[in-house]
């Protein structure tokens, strides 16, 4: 079954969506986008993940394609559209079409563009093995831009030796994994993730799971941290909207927490899940 997609205003069968080549996007990575997750039907963590695209919007120097809630209504058209009870909602903005020029051009209308993606959240989390790799990405990965070429290369090379993904490192510390927030649960029990600078991406699952987790009484620890630390830890998880919270068993050949989830990641993970079918929209 083919998807519909929204494109400049329209709801259109994708095969049948279209972008300019000229568009900016696809010439100079010249956009910011969202991923919102879809539970039972109801939007996790919505107004996060557009208050993040504005403030990437604004970094550079782009307004706001429509107001919150009309972009509301489009996320929500689009799973009724296509059907999708579990799964996400991606969303990109664009400075839109312009001829090649480095130069920001003035006055040209946005391209906005979202579709929808089919997920399974629910299904067994066996946990996942990571290879540390560096950290060869631009200065500003606090804005969410599509330009997402050597995240892409680490987890590809992380598939390549036969694992699920890569951490970057940077300057010796772990920054994040390749498309989510990264943490350590050390043997006190305390959770451990690095803090939030121009360094890391601002993940919108990270500051849900870090608010439920302090109302659960753990305590929490925002700083970098090692490979050599994460090894020794008592256990590992990563956060994204694509994968709430997902445990580590390996990192860079050494088992964690037995090489089976730990219990505070899969706690953490039902704590999520439980909020988000209440609180979701
Ligand atoms: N990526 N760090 C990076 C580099 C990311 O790309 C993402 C999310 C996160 C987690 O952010 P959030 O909790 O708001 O999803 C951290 C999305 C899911 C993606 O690119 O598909």
């Amino acid at each position: 079954m083919s998807r519909i997609v929204f494109v400049d205003g329209a709801f259109v069968p994708e095969e049948e969506a279209m972008v300019s080549v000229f568009d900016r996007g696809f010439l100079f990575a010249d956009a910011v986008y969202e991923v919102t997750s879809v539970l039972e039907g109801r939007f996790l963590d919505f107004d996060g993940h557009m208050a993040r695209l504005k403030r990437s919007l604004g970094e550079l120097g782009m307004e706001e394609p429509m107001s919150r809630d009309a972009l509301f209504e489009i996320h929500r058209e689009l799973i009724d559209r296509n059907g999708i009870r579990e799964g996400c909602v991606y969303l990109q903005v664009t400075r839109g079409v312009a001829d090649r020029d480095f130069l920001f051009p003035e006055g040209v209308a946005q391209t906005v563009v979202m579709f929808t993606q089919a997920k399974n959240f629910m299904g067994e989390k066996k946990g996942i093995r990571v290879v540390s790799s560096p950290d060869i990405r631009w200065k500003r990965r606090d804005v969410k831009t599509v330009q997402l070429l050597a995240a892409s290369m680490a987890k590809t090379a992380a598939k390549k030796l036969g694992k699920d993904d890569a951490w970057l490192v940077e300057d010796g510390f772990v920054t994040e994994g390749t498309s989510s927030n990264t943490y350590i649960v050390t043997r006190k029990g305390r959770i451990v993730t690095r803090n939030l600078t121009n360094a890391i991406l601002p993940g919108i699952t990270r500051a849900s799971v870090l608010k439920l987790a302090a109302e659960h009484k753990l305590e929490i620890e925002e700083r970098p941290f090692t490979i050599a630390e994460a090894q020794e830890a008592a256990e590992a998880f990563v956060t994204s909207a694509t994968s709430f919270v997902c445990p580590v068993v390996e990192i860079d050949g050494t088992e964690l927490s037995g090489g089976a989830p730990g219990p505070i990641a899969m706690r953490l993970n039902q704590i999520y899940i439980e909020e988000g079918k209440k609180a979701g929209i």
